[in-house]
């Protein structure tokens, strides 16, 4: 058994060590809010929270998240996750909105760490999530924004 906290709960899951952690949270707990776009660390789609990190889970093997600290779209909580959520559906950014979690984990991610980011700290953080539909106008309006409404 793997143990560790998701979401501020402890879960326990009974399966190969090199599960990647992206398919424990949807087949397993079936929390399907983490997306699979590519599987190998370039999309951004599957990105949760270790730790209080962004972390691609489509490369995470669950056995390396024992006794850490998880956290996905369903759990994401805190004022920079509120701000940027907000500010998400203020300016409507998804379309298709499959990217759209990952995007939300890593500007919280960004804005936890940087609460007044540049353009280039936007690109930094944001280059390795992907949007085929390409909200990036959005997603870095909505990112300035939620860190106005965090400076406010
Ligand atoms: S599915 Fe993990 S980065 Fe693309
Ligand atoms: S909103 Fe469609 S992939 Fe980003």
């Amino acid at each position: 058994m793997i143990s560790f906290d998701l979401n501020g709960k402890q879960v326990s899951v009974d399966v190969p060590e090199d599960t990647p952690l992206l398919w424990v949270l949807r087949d397993e707990l079936r929390l399907t809010g983490t997306k699979y776009g590519c599987g190998i660390a370039q999309c951004g789609a599957c990105t949760v929270m270790l730790d209080g990190a962004a972390q691609r889970s489509c490369v995470t093997p669950v056995s390396s998240v024992e006794g850490s600290s998880v956290e996905t779209i369903e759990g994401l909580s805190g004022r920079e996750a509120t701000a940027v959520q907000d500010a998400w559906t203020q300016i409507d950014v998804p379309q298709c909105g499959w990217c759209q979690s990952g995007q939300v984990m890593s500007a919280t991610a960004l804005l936890r760490d940087t609460p007044k980011p540049s353009d280039a700290d936007i690109d930094a953080a944001m280059g390795g999530n992907v949007c085929r539909c390409a909200t990036y106008v959005r997603i870095r309006k909505a990112i300035h924004d939620a860190a106005d409404t965090l400076e406010g």
